[in-house]
């Protein structure tokens, strides 16, 4: 990362607040309009690629479940919020429907251990506003 680049991301991140914590708390300490962003452990695109497990606990169905279900609860809020994740059927599923839209973007992933599987993929971005 250039110095160019660090700068450009200091000053994106001016008025920023960064939460690391269980993704519930972020309840405690919004308001409305607010922008959130929560980017997941995403759903495995197969069943070789189950790389959910950053920490002990997993973060399968009913995690990904609660979440939208958060998301719910703060667009309820006036909560502006995006929310990244894998372009699979359950994610599709989870958010398709009001009030959240679905964007595809194409992304570049350099780690799988499938050389030529490495490189473009898409991705979805869900926001609760615009369009
Ligand atoms: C796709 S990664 C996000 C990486 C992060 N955006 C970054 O650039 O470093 C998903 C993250 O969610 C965290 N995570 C797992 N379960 C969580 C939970 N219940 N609440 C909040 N975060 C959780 C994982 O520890 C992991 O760091």
């Amino acid at each position: 990362m250039g110095e160019e680049n660090l700068l450009a991301v200091s000053r994106a991140l001016q008025n920023v607040e960064i939460c690391c914590g269980p993704f519930e708390r972020i309840l405690e300490r919004v308001r409305a309009q607010d922008w959130v962003y929560f980017d997941p452990p995403y759903v495995p695109v197969s069943p070789t690629a189950n790389f959910t497990a950053y920490h002990v606990e997993r973060f399968g169905i009913a995690e990904q479940t609660k979440l939208r279900d958060l998301c719910l609860q703060l667009s309820e809020r006036n909560v502006l919020l995006m929310v990244s994740n894998s372009d699979t059927p359950l994610v599709r599923q989870l958010y398709g429907r009001w009030p959240f839209q679905i964007e595809t973007v194409a992304a570049r992933r350099a780690i799988n251990c499938h050389s030529n599987k490495r490189g473009q993929v898409n991705e979805l971005l869900i926001t609760n506003y615009g369009q």
